[in-house]
């Protein structure tokens, strides 16, 4: 109800606006006495995925804190985990706005954001100051003006970076909002990715003496024989997990709605199946052999309960956190516990 009301004022507004307004609204508000309009007690719910305890199954999914600004806000709603990021070494613009748009009709959001963020070093202090007792992945990228040969290097400089204050760290190469940047999902592109990223987690981990997983998060638009082919180099360069997914460049679902014709990734609702579909493929490619973390569209119990089925571990919401709001993270935790007790 409450929520409602905050999103009948807020899509007055024009969206990346309601989501900076928000945002600096949590940033005062947390920790004082008002934090008790989003804090909610969501049920314990504990579950092990990629050697890590969350302490339920619904997380934050990246992009929405882009700068780990509200980490704490976050958690006081309950979200078992948060991906911050993405970040890349340095702080970048992101492209020109207008770049958020809402598809009201089918509850949809398309962006082409580009990664604007703060760069690592702000997202690294934010992080340190963060009270939240969940887990914190880092979700990592390039800056737009790294060449793609050297993209690497940027994911290492982040990796470097956030290691030590990482719950886990994501990979994002699936974002069609930089040039180039799905080329890595590729053959050897791929191959060379992983393998150097895979090198870094483990001197890190002998250096700090923590072993930090690391997941991959990949599109929704791979073919099936691409999916096969992430899923293989997934396992040959022992990677933690797998996010799936991002955002999708098709538009069939929303033609003719207003905004269709916008460029960058398609999110919500018309994103719902097609993600489960990845989900349910790379699943059966993995067997078992790494967790799924699944995201795409979940805005009800139902549809993350067709993510649970469809392999996933654990899920994260972004949209559906949108057109929802809070309560709609207690709604999936009580479900998941529910479907766990008839299971037993
Ligand atoms: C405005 C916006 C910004 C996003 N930024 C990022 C990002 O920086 N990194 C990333 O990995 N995913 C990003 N995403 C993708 C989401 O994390 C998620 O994978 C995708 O939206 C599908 O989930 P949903 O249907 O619940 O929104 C973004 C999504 C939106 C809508």
């Amino acid at each position: 109800m409450l929520y409602r009301l905050a999103r009948t004022a807020l899509f007055q507004l024009d969206p990346e606006r309601a989501h900076d307004l928000t945002m600096k609204g949590f940033a005062r508000v947390t920790g004082t006495p008002l934090d008790i309009f989003y804090r909610q007690h969501v049920p314990h719910a504990p579950v092990e995925v990629m050697g890590l305890t969350f302490k339920n199954p619904v997380g934050l999914a990246a992009g929405l804190d882009k700068d780990g600004e509200c980490i704490d806000a976050f958690g006081a709603m309950g979200f078992g985990s948060i991906e911050v990021g993405t970040v890349t070494p340095r702080p970048q613009p992101g492209n020109d706005k207008p770049r958020l748009f809402r598809v009201l009709e089918a509850e949809g959001l398309i962006n082409r954001m580009g990664f604007n963020n703060h760069g690592v070093d702000n997202l690294v202090e934010n992080i340190k100051r963060a009270k939240y007792d969940g887990i914190i992945g880092v979700n990592i990228g390039k800056n737009k003006d790294t060449a793609i040969e050297k993209g690497k290097d940027d994911y290492l400089i982040c990796m470097d970076k956030v290691y030590q204050y990482a719950g886990y760290i994501a990979a994002n190469i699936s974002s069609p909002n930089t040039p180039g940047l799905r080329t890595l999902q590729y053959g050897e592109a791929l191959d060379d990715l992983l393998s150097g990223l895979k090198e870094k987690q483990l001197a890190l981990a002998e250096k700090h003496n923590k072993y930090v997983p690391l997941a991959l998060k990949i599109a929704p638009d791979l073919t099936e024989e691409e999916l096969v082919q992430v899923a293989d180099a997934l396992v040959r360069h022992q990677i933690d997990g797998v996010i799936a997914t991002n955002t999708t460049l098709d538009r069939q679902l929303i033609q003719g709605m207003n905004h269709a014709h916008e460029a960058g990734g398609l999110s919500g609702k018309p994103l719902q199946s097609r993600s489960t579909a990845v989900i349910s493929r790379i699943h059966g490619e993995l067997n078992g052999k790494l967790p799924i973390i699944g995201v795409g569209g979940i805005d009800s119990a139902v549809a993350a309960n067709e993510k649970f089925d469809a392999g996933a571990e654990i899920v994260q919401l972004y949209s559906g956190f949108i057109y929802q709001g809070p309560p709609l993270v207690k709604r999936i935790v009580k479900s998941y516990l529910a479907r766990k007790a008839a299971q037993a």
